[in-house]
């Protein structure tokens, strides 16, 4: 479950480098965070309301970073880049799958599942896909985009 040990805080393990991609990963660790922080909190149905409209809004700003990683494939043209995809998507379908339920204490489990297993997702991938797609880029490219 979720402890101080889980939160969902960005440190320099999850730096790749490359300035575009770590800023938006940090930006994905605070709504992350916020959630995971707001989940701890709740007791009750008050906050449900506020936990899904963070749930959107961490998964609109997900979207929009995989859309950058995805762009950057193109650019370099990256020999992975579908299975890199393919985790991209089941993560969006993961999330998209996911339903409120109208009973709060089986709300309130789903949604911390919900925030361990993106937690667990984000550390994964940004230390095994993310760092393996930088580690293609050369010195030349990554000072390109760190720019
Ligand atoms: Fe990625
Ligand atoms: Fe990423």
């Amino acid at each position: 479950m979720i402890g101080d040990k889980n939160m969902i805080n960005w440190s320099s393990d999850f730096a790749t480098g490359v300035n575009i991609i770590d800023e938006q990963h940090k930006e994905l660790f605070r709504i992350g965070n916020e959630l995971s922080l707001m989940v701890v909190k709740t007791r009750n149905q008050d906050s449900s309301e506020q936990i899904k409209e963070k749930i959107t809004e961490l998964m609109a700003y997900t979207r929009y970073h995989f859309s950058t990683e995805e762009k950057l494939f193109i650019i370099y043209n990256y020999k992975f880049s579908e299975e890199h995809k393919l985790q991209h998507q089941d993560f969006i379908e993961y999330m998209n799958s996911f339903e409120f339920s109208n009973n709060v204490n089986e709300q309130l489990l789903n949604i911390k599942r919900l925030v361990n297993y993106i937690a667990k997702w984000i550390f994964t991938h940004i230390h095994d896909s993310d760092m393996k797609f930088v580690t293609t880029l050369s010195d030349k490219n990554i000072k390109e985009l760190s720019n």
